[in-house]
Formats: structure tokens, sequence, C-alpha cells
């Protein structure tokens, strides 16, 4: 077939590929192809495109201004540009009704068709030669590719005797770097061209699954090894107005693999009828129901005999969580370069009826002191076919580890959290057959971040909900302003002792648990900083935990690092009734003499002189 019978041309860049062109497009003869071309000239390719699918539709995008080699005097393409541009519009006459021309520089136009939502199925990379144009052109060309959809990439061996940033191969070399996984080669010689690979079909080698340097984990253990299940327990107290978005939002998560345990914490609005409605014909689902409210951290603290997963988030029943929390999450639970207790995600704050407020919290900062950035390299973890390479670049340049010596509130609140089941277990302040009325993340954040450290990821996952009843938050999180109520902040500052006390009462168990970590662990979850710890621990509260644990904690440290720990947190009449019970009523004169003040001290040493 003559595809250009009649149109008005000076260059022909274009017959020699139509060969290879309608080998590799025939499959798509029948179907409604949006085509996108960056470089159009005279309209020859665009006119091969149009008869070739003849049920496509085209946008050409072109400056009709040239580039460098069209302009420049004497050179072998030089072409009156504003002449080309009247070609191109006879030429392409007779599909007008098939043709979107965008006039104008492809690095504003694309961003433009991005901005419209515009996706093609196959798309003609023909523009500035330039090594920089072509990288930009293709890349943000990938953007605007549809999954399936073919990139056609012209004169890849052009201008080999250019330098390197004059000629195109070294732009598409960058290009296919930076998009390795996502794409299928199916040709390289002159053009280059690939095929974009659906997420979730594969974007990871050529396999469908969980992969560790691009090999099956079921193939690799014979199926011994499989992804981790991630439990989720939404936790409802008269959220009967939100709960079922909040679930309808785990229903739609890309990664498979989880269970959800929706807790009706004792509601008395239409929450049970929501919340049946909702998770109805969805096997992965179960509904618990308590009678009476347990309190967020109560109900929490409850489902932890009963979760199965490796994974756990408690999710606020008025939060929704986007579709790829899961596997962002789990991505980089998999991919840190030390394994921590959880990780902390970014949320978008939003008004009652769903409007965003902000896209981040005002806490969570990666550039902290001693923070590790970045994630271990994409072949050496387990990689999860839903995150494609370039969002794991992109995780790995948004996350950062952060060590459990840094103390405050560092994270996202409430659903942004994914922790350790393990480490929730063995932190776990009780099975939870009593109401605890305080938050879940209150708890479980600080001191299993004391305990194993955490890890933020800077991109929300999640959107947090503000509204009259906030448990906590009164605004979205603005700079200089606090969002907690004051009330809640003491409540929750005088929770501590709790976290204190259950590490003093299982100081046997945490002492082999965590070896030399014990002490600074209990100083961490008391949130305070090393000159306020005195203070801290002055509270009658600290004093009574440590006056009855004292026999216990004397056998398990022994009597002299008893005696030197009690000393480091307390001083006179205090530290003298929590050593007088460790040592069943009479201190030992050293111990007795070390917990007096200096100043006796010296008094008692000129004493002696004398
Ligand atoms: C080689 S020609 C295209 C040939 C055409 N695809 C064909 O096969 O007949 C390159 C075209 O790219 C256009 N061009 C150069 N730089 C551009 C840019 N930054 N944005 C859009 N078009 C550009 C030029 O005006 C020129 O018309």
């Amino acid at each position: 077939m003559d595809y250009f019978a009649g149109g008005r041309f000076t260059y022909d860049w274009t017959s020699h590929h139509l060969k290879l062109w309608e080998e590799l497009l025939r499959d798509k003869i029948d179907t409604a192809t949006a085509v996108l071309e960056i470089g159009s000239f005279e309209g020859r390719s665009a006119l091969f495109f149009l008869q070739f699918l003849p049920r496509s539709h085209i946008t050409c995008v072109d400056t009709f201004q040239g580039s460098e080699e069209h302009v420049e005097r004497g050179s072998q393409y030089e072409s009156d540009m504003a002449e080309v541009e009247r070609r191109f519009d006879q030429n392409l006459e007779p599909f007008a009704d098939r043709v979107d021309k965008r006039r104008g520089d492809s690095v504003v136009v694309l961003p433009r068709l991005a901005a419209e939502q515009r996706l093609y199925g196959l798309i003609y990379v023909d523009g500035d030669h330039s090594a920089a144009s072509t990288y930009t052109d293709a890349r943000l060309g990938w953007d605007l590719l549809d999954n399936d959809g073919v990139m056609i990439l012209d004169d890849y061996r052009w201008g080999r005797d250019r330098p390197a940033a004059k000629s195109p191969a070294a732009g598409m070399e960058a290009f296919l770097q930076q998009i390795a996984g996502e794409y299928e080669l199916l040709h390289r010689d002159q053009q280059i061209v690939i095929r974009k690979i659906p997420i979730g079909e594969t974007s990871i080698g050529a396999t469908k699954s969980f992969t560790i340097a691009g090999r099956d984990i079921g193939e690799l253990t014979g199926g011994a090894l499989s992804p981790p299940l991630v439990s989720f327990v939404v936790i409802n107290w008269n959220y009967g107005r939100y709960v079922g978005e909040t679930i309808d939002s785990i229903r739609r998560q890309d990664y498979p693999h989880f269970e959800c345990i929706v807790i009706n914490n004792g509601s008395t609005d239409d929450s049970a009828e929501v919340i049946a409605r909702h998770v109805e014909g969805d096997p992965r689902f179960r509904v618990e129901t308590l009678p009476q409210n347990h309190g967020q951290l109560g109900a929490a603290l409850w489902s932890l005999d009963k979760v199965n997963g490796g994974f756990v988030t408690f999710v606020d029943a008025d939060d929704v969580l986007f579709d790829n929390y899961a596997s962002m999450h789990i991505q980089v639970h998999m991919a840190l370069q030390r394994s921590v207790g959880f990780t902390s995600a970014n949320v978008a704050e939003m008004d009652p009826t769903g409007k965003a407020l902000t896209a981040s919290y005002q806490q969570l900062r990666l550039n902290r002191p001693d923070a590790q950035r970045g994630l271990r390299g994409e072949q050496t973890v387990l990689r999860l076919p839903t995150v494609s390479p370039s969002q794991y670049r992109f995780l790995d340049a948004n996350t950062a580890t952060i060590p459990r010596w840094q103390i405050g509130w560092l994270w996202a609140p409430g659903s942004a959290n994914m922790f350790r089941a393990s480490v929730l277990r063995l932190l776990r302040l009780d099975d939870g057959s009593n109401p605890r009325m305080t938050s879940a993340d209150g708890y479980f954040n600080t001191i299993c971040h004391a305990v194993a450290g955490s890890a933020l990821i800077d991109m929300p996952l999640s959107g947090y909900r503000l509204h009259a009843n906030n448990y906590f938050a009164t605004g979205e999180s603005v700079e200089g302003i606090r969002s907690g109520t004051r009330d809640y902040a003491t409540k929750s500052q005088e929770f501590t002792y709790e976290s204190v006390k259950y590490l003093i009462e299982g100081s046997d168990r945490f002492d082999w648990l965590l070896g030399a970590e014990f002490w600074p662990v209990v100083d961490r979850v008391t949130r305070e900083n090393a000159d306020k710890l005195r203070d801290y621990f002055r509270n009658e509260s600290a004093v009574g935990i440590f006056r009855r644990n004292a026999p216990q904690l004397r056998s398990v440290f022994g009597a002299k690092r008893f005696a030197k720990e009690v000393m480091a947190r307390f001083s006179g009449a205090q530290a003298r009734s929590i050593l007088r019970a460790g040592f069943g009523g009479q201190i030992p004169a050293r111990h007795l003499y070390n917990s007096l003040s200096r100043d006796f001290r010296a008094f008692l040493k000129r004493k002696r002189k004398r």
C-alpha cells in the first residue's frame, strides 16, 4: 500500500521502517488505538499510523521550528520550517477528524497531555535528537503510555559521529536503564521498540510472583516460602458514618495476602449494619463484637490472640487506606537495611467529607540525626510484583530507618503504622481482657520504637480524617501549631508509667531479651530527655513501681547493679525506700552511703578524718 500517495514531501525518514512497523503493529489493526507522535515534520509517519491502523486517532506534537540539523545553514537536512508545517497541514487534511495537532515544544506539551489524563496505546518518539531531549521525550512519554502499549524510539544509531550529548543513543540508554523491569524489548536496531508491562502482570523480570534476585520464591523453595500475611485490625467505636469507606479501602488493596478483623467496639450507632454490608462476600474479613467499648488500646491488645499475620496494622475506623498501602509497607519491611519494629508512612490529612487538607504529617521527617536513608539493593531483597522498579527507587529515596535511641513522637498517627506482630506480642501490655481507654499508637509506637527502632516512609499511604470526635487531633498539622489536645497529651504522658511498670515487672524476661538495652529502654519509654529523667522518676507512681518490684530487680541484676540503677534514677529518701525493699529492710552500708546526698557524704568524710 502506498501510504504517501498525493502527499507533498521533501525528506523521507520513514519508509524504511514500514516493514518493521507493519509486523509489530499488526495485532492493533482492529483496535481504536490512541497514537502519540513526538516530531511529525511533514506528517509521513503520521500518515502511516492513520492508514495502517484505520480506527486510530493521533496526537502530533511538533514545534515546527525544526531541530539543530534542520535549521543549520548548509546542513543536509536544512528546511524552511514554515513550509514544513504547511505541508504537514495539507498532507493530513484528509484525516483532519482523527488528528489532534499540538504545536509546541514536547517538554511543554507532554505534561499538558498528562494533565488532561490522556493515555496512548502507541507512542513514536522522533523529535529533537539530542540525548537530553530524547531522554525527556521518552521519560515523559512513558507515563502517557497505557499498560501493554508500545513505544518506538527512532534513530538509536543516528549521529554516532557527533558528541554523545548531541545524539539520541545516550538518552535512550539512560531511559531504558531507568525503566528496567517495566518493559519488554520487542526490537533493537536503528529503532528501539518496547512494550509496557502492566503492573501486577509482571513488573519484575519475567515472573509474576514474589522474587529474590529475579527468581520466583515459590520456585526457589519448592513452595516452602510464601509472601507475608498482613493482618488489618479495624477498631470501630460509633463510626458507622465512616467505617464503610474504611473497609472498602482495605478490600481494594493491591496486595492480596491479607486478613482483616473488624472489631465493633461496643458501638451503639448503626455500625453493625454498615460493617455487615461492607464485608459481605469477602472471606478475608471477620467481624468481632465487643459488648462494651474496650478503648482503642484495649481492643488492639485483645485482638493479638486472633491475628494470624506476621504484620499488623490497627486501622482507625474513620481513615482510608490507599490501595498500595500494604504493598508499600511490606516492600519496605522486606528491604530495610535492618529489620525494625514498625514502619510509619506519611498521611494525607482530610476534612470530615474526605477533602484533602495536607499531604504530610508535621512530625514525620526523614532528616533526623542518625537516620539511615534508603533500602537494600533491589536484587537482594524479597520483591513484590505490585511495586514496580521505579516505585522501588522512589521508596529507596524516601525511606529512613530511625535508631531506637531517638525519643519523641516521630511518626504519623494510627492507621499509618504497620507493626511486626512478633514485636507487638513481645510488648503486649496485657491480654486485653480489661478496657484500656487510650490510643493503640500512643502505647505501641513508643515502646516498639524504644525496643526495636522504626522506619519512616515519606509518602502518603492513607487518609487521616479530621473531625469533631477525633481522639487526639484538633486540626491539620501546620508548622508551629500543636495539633493535639492538652488533655490527651497529659493523659498520654501519664500513661507512660504503665509502660515503665510493664518493663520493670517483666524485668526477668526483658533482661534476657534486651540485654544491655534493658535500662535504656526503660528510660526511652518515658519519652523524656536525659535531663528530665530524674524529675520523671520522682513521681510517686514511679517510686511505687520500683519499690514493689525491688526484690525481683535485685535478684535479676544482682545487688550492685540494682543499687546503681536505682540511684541513677532516684535520690534521697525515695532511693532508700526502694533499696530497703530490695534488701529486705536493711540497706548494706556501702549502698546506704552511696544513696546519701553529696554534701552529707562530704560531711561524714570530714567527721571520719577527725
Ligand atoms: C525527524 S523529524 C520527524 C519526522 C517524522 N516523524 C517522520 O517520520 O516523517 C523531527 C521533528 O521534530 C520536531 N522537533 C524538534 N524538537 C522538538 C521539540 N522539542 N518538541 C517538539 N517537536 C520537536 C522538529 O520540528 C521536526 O519536525
